[in-house]
């Protein structure tokens, strides 16, 4: 049998997407355990769902640091302690330094909220029901030095609909992530993901 994967998940907020992640990995049993689970913010609410499901806990405060690259030095050292296999990215709400994201290379995983490379950055359903498309969704992709770029491994999309706000849009997109970001996960624990020339192929079998 392959050896457990190890997987630190960073966060700054709520955390449902990491919530999702460590359900689906305790319910299907995944080959992998959740090494911890690392907030830039103290008072970030993940940090209590975490902590109730006995996975180590850290925060690596960016404000505790005079630069970008004190900051990703820091909170690299604090990632390598649990010796990951994946760093997973989950509503963590920072620009990374290349250095950082080179470190990390084909070993970190984002999921952003819209249909890349559609509306990057922040305000992504406010993006889409300002552009009047009709779908909307969201992407998962490997993290390369340029932001929400990168090679993607899957998208969901959702449809727009009359009279929705970006709460509601929001939500909708959501439901979907807690579906495909551990999904997706899973095919990288189980060895089925691999980049090449910046595409991302995925064994199904
Ligand atoms: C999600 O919409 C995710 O795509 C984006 O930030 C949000 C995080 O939500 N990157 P949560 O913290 O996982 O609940």
């Amino acid at each position: 049998m392959a050896a457990m994967k190890n997987i630190v998940i960073l966060i700054s907020g709520r955390g449902s997407n990491m919530e999702a992640v460590v359900r689906a990995a305790q319910a299907e049993q995944w080959p992998a355990r959740i090494a911890a689970v690392i907030s830039n913010k103290a008072d970030a609410k993940g940090l209590e769902f975490a902590a109730q499901h006995g996975i180590p806990t850290a925060v690596v405060s960016n404000k505790d640091y005079p630069s970008r690259e004190a900051f990703d030095a820091a909170l690299q050292e604090v990632i390598d302690g649990f010796s990951p296999d994946l760093v997973v990215l989950a509503g963590f709400m920072r620009i990374l330094t290349p250095g950082f994201v080179s470190h990390y290379e084909n070993r970190m995983l984002n999921i952003h909220p819209s249909l890349l490379p559609l509306f990057p950055g922040l305000h992504t359903h406010e993006q889409a029901l300002a552009s009047g498309a009709a779908t909307h969704g969201a992407t998962v992709h490997f993290v390369t030095a340029q932001l929400d770029h990168g090679p993607l491994v899957d998208q969901v999309s959702v449809p727009v609909l009359p009279g929705d706000t970006a709460d509601v849009l929001a939500a909708r997109v959501l439901e979907q992530e807690w579906v495909m970001y551990p999904r997706a996960i899973r095919w990288f624990v189980e060895g089925r993901l691999s980049v090449e020339d910046g595409k991302v192929n995925i064994d199904r079998n």
